[in-house]
């Protein structure tokens, strides 16, 4: 352990040499807000760097490095920094007016857009965040069955106030909830049947994303859907991040249609959006023109830049027929490091699904977070500085993100830099992993 902290150490340290501009635009920024920061995971140690400039797949920082991103805002940058058919739907919707409060031609397409893609929507409806989308599917789901008790799992993340890394967070709304292990078929159904009645719903991210993008195993996903069913609560699917998976999601890869979903990120082409949706009789409850209907607002949520954006980004760009060949592009890429790994014998995995992966030090697929070994977490902060040293931009916690601008050079050049990485330090790796 005492040279994996030496080498972390010395990354770093090469790391704030290059790094002046970048050091202090951080500590001046620590005077107005906590830490200079005010989304707590884009904060590493030593300090973030600033960005001052985006084109394509690349982003430029204050001390005038270039950096290919596999951060992609943590796959909200799907479309990356400068697609020129989205910033001219932006452009032409603030042209004609930025703040209507009325509804426009917008949200109407971009509905239609998302109900003919995934199978679970019938009818959506937009707010502002991921976050968002999924409180409010729980709280329909409370609405509707009248029930308390929603099961989710542990160190699955479905927004700021609902998020469970090792079971539980200070900030997370005050609901009822039961935790389960991802990917334990029995655990979960034995929790399940045990709650029964009192059970309004199950939330499950098709793959666990901050858990370290562990893929749901098919038989645990149609066993939720089938106990769902059983015990007449609603199968929430968090598809926030998922949903860019091939043409249709996790949803359709799976073949499995909840009763809710929730989007979010990449959906509105990068601009802020949630959505929510699911079969009609559930959305109907939101109908304004019915009697008793369950008001549900928002002064932003169909705001025309983000609507505007999404109609661009999912009607022009990112069509069922593009989403299949970057499923198919990224999940070669994906597959082709875990060949490379493996011929180079060393304990690196690239798990996850397509354009969503995280690098594991393990020598094969994690599965299920207690596999994820102590090690593993201690050595990705070594894997992200020798990254950003490279000029691969990756997500502290070893998440990379594939997106459309990018190239196979793009590629050539992620895939040579943790070559390099696992060739220096495949000793050290064997080492922390005992
Ligand atoms: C699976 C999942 N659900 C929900 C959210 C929350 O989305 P937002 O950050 O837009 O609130 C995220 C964000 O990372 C996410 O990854």
């Amino acid at each position: 352990m005492e040279s994996l902290k030496l080498a972390i150490e010395d990354a770093r340290a090469r790391y704030i040499s290059i790094n002046p501009l970048s050091e202090a635009a951080d500590k001046r920024a620590e005077e107005f807000m906590p830490g200079g920061n005010t989304r707590s995971v884009l904060h590493f140690g030593p300090f973030p760097l600033t960005m001052v400039a985006g084109e394509g797949a690349e982003l430029v920082d204050l001390d005038g490095h270039r950096y290919i991103d596999f951060v992609g805002d943590y796959s909200a940058g799907l479309f990356g920094h400068s697609d020129e058919t989205i910033k001219a739907a932006v452009c032409e919707a603030m042209d004609k007016g930025i703040v209507m409060g009325a509804p426009t031609a917008y949200e109407r397409e971009l509905a239609a857009l998302l109900c003919n893609r995934y199978r679970s929507l019938d009818q959506v409806r937009f707010c502002n965040s991921g976050t968002e989308a999924n409180l409010m599917a729980l709280t329909s789901a409370l609405a509707i069955t009248g029930r308390k008790k929603i099961l989710a799992f542990n160190d699955a993340y479905h927004g700021g106030v609902i998020k469970f890394p090792g079971g539980s967070c200070q900030l997370n709304v005050p609901y009822d909830f039961v935790l389960a292990d991802y990917n334990d078929v029995e655990g979960t159904a034995d929790t399940i049947r045990q709650v029964g009645d009192e059970l309004a719903a199950v939330i499950v991210e098709p793959i666990l994303g901050a858990g370290g993008n562990i893929k749901g195993d098919p038989e645990f996903m149609h066993m939720l859907r089938d106990l769902t069913t059983e015990t007449g609560a609603l199968l929430i699917f968090d598809e926030v991040k998922t949903a860019r998976l091939g043409p249709e999601g996790k949803q359709g890869i799976l073949n499995i249609k909840p009763d809710l979903a929730s989007f979010g990120k990449f959906i509105a082409g990068g601009l802020p959006t949630g959505a929510f949706g699911g079969t009609a009789e559930v959305m109907a409850h939101f109908n304004p023109k019915l009697e008793g209907n369950w008001n549900h607002a928002g002064t932003f949520n169909n705001n025309v830049c983000s609507m505007a954006a999404g109609c661009a980004a999912m009607g022009k760009i990112y069509t069922a027929e593009r989403a299949h060949e970057f499923f198919e592009w990224s999940e070669a890429f994906r597959l082709s490091l875990n060949e490379m790994f493996a011929e180079k014998a060393v304990p690196m995995y690239a798990n996850g699904r397509g354009s969503i992966i995280a690098i594991h030090f393990s020598t094969k697929r994690t599965g299920k977070t207690s596999e994820i070994s102590a090690g593993c977490r201690t050595l990705r902060p070594l894997l992200h500085m020798e990254l950003l040293l490279a000029g691969i931009l990756i997500c502290g916690r070893g998440d990379i993100f594939l997106s459309l601008p990018m190239n196979d050079g793009h590629l050539a050049k992620a895939r040579l830099a943790l070559e390099e990485f696992a060739d220096r330090y495949k000793p050290l790796i064997e080492d922390v992993l005992g």
